[in-house]
């Protein structure tokens, strides 16, 4: 049996080129005392990749050139040397751009496939879900009546941002790209409004939609839309520093927040999250989600990609030119 496996190559100078990457094959290890070996069926594809391919400080170490692409993933147990895990067991977990993974249990966890579909596990139910529940709910602290602005909102963050938002009796504005994924947010999710970044003028669109000011911005973009929102700030609005897409592979520097003198005039605060700090309490908001998607509160989209693992350059790179629609996940085994 062969492992097939993608390996940063080379560190990306702009958007990832084919040749960062090489692909491996080697043999299948055999799992040792305390540990499992996991066989992949789907890779969890994140805009967060970008960055752990870079060298530098950040909140993770940079994937080494060499070393199997770091990624979250779904599979079956396939052989176990562990006390907590049975061959058989679907499981999500850090498993890599790879066909099997070793792994000694730690961050693996067993999922239930009769209550959702596996790619929920990793989207709404997965880190995604994880950063939209504790993004928005401890460090945006929305108030029922109080507007909610979430970009990237027909992705795996903001869908479920903007869900949430919802049910805590806000009023909610998303900001996507393209007409489709805007009719979806407000005809499918129940969104009040939803802004076309490519085809509207967002600031003239926020004013419009936004006539009481911003509340909470969960931003997951950066940019230029993050200067739009400063721009229309409520006081004492909460934003949320999710991610900054727009800004991964700029080869200029990152372009910062000219407007930030904003937070001043309205007495507001701008928080960075890492998902991972809330760790200990994924089950809490697992559950919480899992009983609003079974109430049928909680709407999940997953866009799943057939193409196996020799597919995973390529299907990256939806995520920067916006062509997922929803929480991207490359389907690379049974
Ligand atoms: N802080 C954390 O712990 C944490 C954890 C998970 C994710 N994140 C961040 O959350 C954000 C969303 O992640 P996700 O997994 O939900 O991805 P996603 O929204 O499912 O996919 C990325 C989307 O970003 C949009 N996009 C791409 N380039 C853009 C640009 N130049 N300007 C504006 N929008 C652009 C595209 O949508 P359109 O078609 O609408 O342009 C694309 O579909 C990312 O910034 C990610 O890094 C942070």
């Amino acid at each position: 049996m062969k492992n097939r496996q993608v390996r940063l190559a080379a560190r990306p100078v702009g958007l990832p080129k084919p040749g960062d990457w090489q692909i491996t094959d080697e043999a299948v290890a055999e799992p040792g005392e305390g540990e499992i070996l996991v066989e992949v069926s789907h890779l969890s594809l994140d805009p967060a990749m970008r960055g752990w391919m870079n060298e530098g400080k950040s909140y993770i170490r940079p994937v080494a050139i060499g070393e199997v692409m770091r990624a979250g993933g779904a599979g079956k147990v396939v052989k176990s040397s562990h006390p907590k895990f049975a061959v058989g067991d679907v499981v999500t977990g850090g498993f890599g751009v790879q066909q099997y993974a070793l792994s000694d249990g730690k961050g693996v966890v067993k999922v239930d496939t009769r209550l959702v579909p596996l790619p929920v596990y990793l989207g709404t139910l997965g880190m995604p879900g994880m950063t939209a529940y504790f993004g928005l709910l401890e460090i945006g602290k929305p108030k029922e009546g109080e507007t909610v602005v979430v970009s990237g909102a027909a992705g795996a963050v903001g869908t479920v941002v903007g869900q949430i938002a919802k049910i805590m009796g806000c009023r909610v504005v998303g900001i996507a790209g393209g007409a489709e994924k805007c009719k979806y947010l407000t005809s499918e999710l129940g969104f009040d409004a939803a802004i076309d970044y490519k085809h509207q003028d967002v600031k003239t669109m926020l004013k419009e939609h936004c006539p009481k000011g911003i509340d909470v911005y969960f931003d997951n973009v950066g940019g230029d839309i993050l200067d739009a929102c400063l721009a229309r700030l409520a006081m004492h609005a909460r934003i949320v520093i999710c991610g900054a897409i727009s800004q991964y592979n700029s080869t200029e520097g990152m372009k910062g927040p000219a407007n930030y003198m904003s937070l001043l005039v309205n007495r507001a605060s701008m928080t960075g999250m890492v998902v991972f700090d809330y760790a200990d309490r994924y089950g809490e908001a697992a559950r919480e989600m899992a009983g609003w998607i079974k109430a049928g509160r909680l709407k999940t989209k997953e866009d799943v990609v057939e193409g196996g693992i020799d597919a995973f350059p390529e299907t990256l790179l939806k995520l920067f030119r916006g062509e997922n629609f929803g929480k991207l996940v490359l389907k690379v085994g049974a």
